[in-house]
């Protein structure tokens, strides 16, 4: 979350700061702001809300500093206003931050102490006040930095320009990730290389705890105990096109109508083309010998591993616990020695996520990442990575990710079976054999964009909204609910169908449009029971079945979308798309903000 920009150029930054930030501003777009070094003197521009708005001021100021800072902010201390913006600063320094620093009231209590004056509620000027300090004290930027950064606890990349200095950056990573760009005599830093893809290919990422010193020609890192280190310089195969909208509307749309080339991405990256079996790089503990698997992830994430439970219990007959990263810790769950822990994230960044894998290490979990960024902190930190594939994802709703995860999964669930001897050759060719008939499925249901449009009116006036179904169409309700709530603001939720007459079924008149996913496969009877009783009381319900399906509630329910008929194992990642595609046409109607919804980002990097 906030993402953090840096450039040490040959003319002025300005304009390609703002470029940057317009690229990591799905990590938040609360407020925005940059400073530079004009004439040796530090010059701060900052604006609540959008990239734009500050786009828009700079218009008439046109800084013409050579090296400079930006942030673009997802609010964590202090209201998305101007004052709270970035960079925080002082006449000698100015500092751009993305995290928190949780000791951060009793440093700034010491500091005022001392008589700075604060001017934000945020927790990050404690930062340019305490490195102010040290420089009072007649420290160099490198020493003062070195020595304040010892002092925060918390999570932070930061990076830092001083009076004076015209050649130098500093910044520092620990818990947030940070890259260092190497240009032609010019040097660049971001959250991420999909910051920096059109200003340089080649890309160096800070590890934990080390901070560095950038000056047009080289840089220096060092760990957090100050000794220079070399750090590999990687060639990134991102292109500024690839982080395009091309001619859609929206980054959800375009990434929406990928998915059939992503799903067949996936194929080719899990399988072998001669045997059509799936194909896995080789685990520390055997197939046949895991006792247990433990799923952890948050939110569309946390959905795609429930999914996999289902596949992975009955297909490969191995035990799965799917745990919310942001709770799996609070009941220190004893962890068998030898298991296996699967993180499954978009971004390998989130922060409930990478507490729950250190802690899964710490019990000496094997440790699976599954993520879409290679070269992510949970990439990193585990045994075995498997990359989904998906390419970037920029809008803030995860769409073609979750698709991606799902393939992974089923991929990964036809080889432990195999590996198990659960699953007969013949059945894992059968069951794979479906996976290959996603891609085009896929692109039908996409097509079917006029029946989701009467589905999304139907649903757009609605206060609240439930989804229904049984097995794996569970998860996929959940996610549904999901899309819908945070790209619509609509209040929904995802129910297990036979679960509705235990509670949920009371919030039910002809005002709850109830969205029931129920493919006639072997639970199809007990889901039709359930619509029963829904009509029955009245609620309007919107079918998302097969054209057997529809057969039972013809001219019985108002709307209808009809699905294609393929193997039951592969339906969740078809019934996936139309869930995106209601929440998508939904939001669109309603005139909310599809790619950066209120209140969210796309790398939730705080806990
Ligand atoms: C919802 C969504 C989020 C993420 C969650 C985890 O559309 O995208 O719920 O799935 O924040 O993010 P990752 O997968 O990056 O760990």
């Amino acid at each position: 979350m906030c993402g953090i920009i840096g450039i040490i150029g040959k003319s002025p930054v300005t304009p390609h700061l703002l470029e940057c930030l317009k690229r990591l501003e799905y990590r938040g777009y609360d407020s925005a702001g940059i400073a530079t070094l004009e004439s040796g003197l530090i010059q701060r521009h900052r604006s609540e809300g959008k990239i734009h708005n500050l786009q828009e001021r700079l218009k008439t100021i046109n800084p013409q500093g050579h090296v400079g800072i930006g942030h673009t902010r997802w609010a964590t201390h202090g209201v998305p206003s101007e004052r709270n913006a970035h960079p925080h600063a002082t006449e000698k320094v100015a500092v751009v931050h993305n995290g928190i620093i949780e000791n951060f009231a009793e440093l700034r209590f010491m500091l005022e102490q001392k008589g700075h004056v604060f001017t934000s509620d945020t927790d990050t000027e404690v930062i340019a006040h305490l490195v102010t300090d040290y420089l009072d004290h007649g420290l160099t930027p490198q020493e003062a930095t070195s020595k304040a950064l010892k002092q925060f606890h918390g999570a932070f990349a930061l990076a830092l320009i001083f009076q004076g200095h015209d050649d130098l950056i500093l910044c520092a990573r620990r818990g947030s990730p940070l890259a260092i760009g190497l240009g032609e005599s010019e040097m660049f830093l971001g959250s991420d290389a999909l910051a920096l893809a059109p200003l340089t290919q080649k890309i160096c990422y800070l590890e934990e705890g080390d901070w560095a010193e950038l000056s047009r020609e080289t840089f220096t890192i060092y760990t957090a105990e100050d000794l220079p280190v070399e750090r590999p310089i990687k060639e990134t195969f991102l292109t500024g096109a690839m982080i395009g909208k091309g001619n859609h509307k929206h980054f959800m749309l375009k990434e929406m109508l990928e998915q059939p080339t992503v799903m067949g991405d996936v194929l080719r990256a899990y399988s072998n083309p001669s045997t059509l079996a799936p194909s896995f790089p080789e685990f520390p503990v055997a197939a046949k010998d895991i006792k247990a698997l433990r799923i952890i992830a948050c939110g569309t994430s946390y959905y795609a591993g429930l999914t996999a439970q289902y596949w992975i219990e009955k297909y490969a007959r191995v035990p799965v616990t799917v745990s919310i990263a942001s709770e799996f810790r609070y009941g220190k769950p004893p962890l068998p020695q030898g298991g296996m822990a699967l993180f499954i994230s978009q971004s390998g960044e989130t922060a409930d996520t990478l507490a729950a894998l250190q802690y899964a290490k710490d019990q000496g979990q094997m440790i699976v990442g599954m993520v879409n960024v290679p070269e992510s902190s949970i990439a990193r930190l585990s045994d075995v990575v498997l990359e989904t594939h998906a390419g970037p994802e920029i809008g803030v709703a995860s769409t073609k990710a979750f698709t991606a995860q799902l393939m992974v999964l089923a991929c990964f669930a036809i080889y432990l079976g195999g590996h198990r001897n659960i699953l007969s050759e013949e059945e894992s060719k059968k069951l794979f054999q479906s996976l290959m008939e996603v891609p085009e499925a896929m692109a039908h249901i996409l097509s079917e964009e006029n029946t989701v449009i009467k589905i999304a009116h139907a649903l757009s006036e609605a206060r609240d909204v439930i989804y229904m179904g049984r097995g794996t169409s569970f998860a996929i309700a959940l996610e549904g609910a999901l899309k819908l709530k945070e790209l619509s603001y609509i209040h929904a939720e995802g129910y297990a169908a036979g679960e509705m007459k235990h509670g949920p079924i009371a919030l039910i008149d002809e005002k709850v449009p109830v969205i029931v996913l129920a493919p006639s496969d072997e639970l199809y009877g007990k889901t039709a029971s359930n619509v029963e009783e829904v009509i029955a009381r009245k609620a309007p319900v919107i079918l998302i079945t097969d054209l057997e399906g529809q057969k039972a509630f013809e001219g019985r329910v108002p709307l209808s979308l009809s699905m294609p008929t393929l193997h039951p194992f592969c339906l969740p990642l078809l019934y996936a798309i139309p869930m995106q595609m209601i929440a998508y046409h939904t939001a669109n109607l309603k005139g909310t903000d599809v790619d950066q919804p209120r209140n969210l980002a796309k790398s939730v990097t705080v806990e």
